[in-house]
């Protein structure tokens, strides 16, 4: 079901700090910063050759990224983004295994454009994972 690793997704403390260590220290091309106020993180992509890392910065009062830089203040890897050719047919299919679909279970638009799901940690290895319709 799901296809290619859309993304991997660090919170950072400091966007810009983080944004130096990837275009200056490990020489990869970071976009420029994008604020998603209804996600309540500023993104930046890092384009790598198979896949992209999502730098994600606290936005805003009411982040869902917040308590997680609470927990580990010089950041960490937040969650991984698979690709999935139809999402309401691989929720329904999640769903009916038994797994837990973050918020009221319907896609929103991510910071692609595209519709996204995220799924519980604790149904996946103890790791955050989003799905992306591509
Ligand atoms: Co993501």
């Amino acid at each position: 079901m799901i296809g290619r690793l859309n993304h991997v997704a660090i919170v950072v403390p400091d966007l810009a700090a983080g944004t130096a260590i990837y275009r200056d220290t490990l020489g990869a091309s970071v976009s420029a910063p994008q604020a998603l106020p209804e996600h309540g993180v500023t993104v930046v992509f890092v384009e790598l050759p198979n896949t992209k890392i999502e730098l994600l910065e606290v936005l805003g009062e009411n982040s869902p990224v917040a308590p997680f830089l609470e927990r580990n203040p010089s950041g960490g890897i937040h969650h991984v983004c698979y690709e999935v050719e139809e999402i309401i047919a691989a929720r329904d299919r999640l769903k009916a295994d038994g797994a837990r679909v973050l918020g009221d279970g319907e896609p929103k638009t991510g910071a692609h454009g595209k519709p996204v799901l995220f799924l519980h940690p604790k149904d996946f290895c103890g790791t955050l994972v989003e799905l992306e319709q591509i």
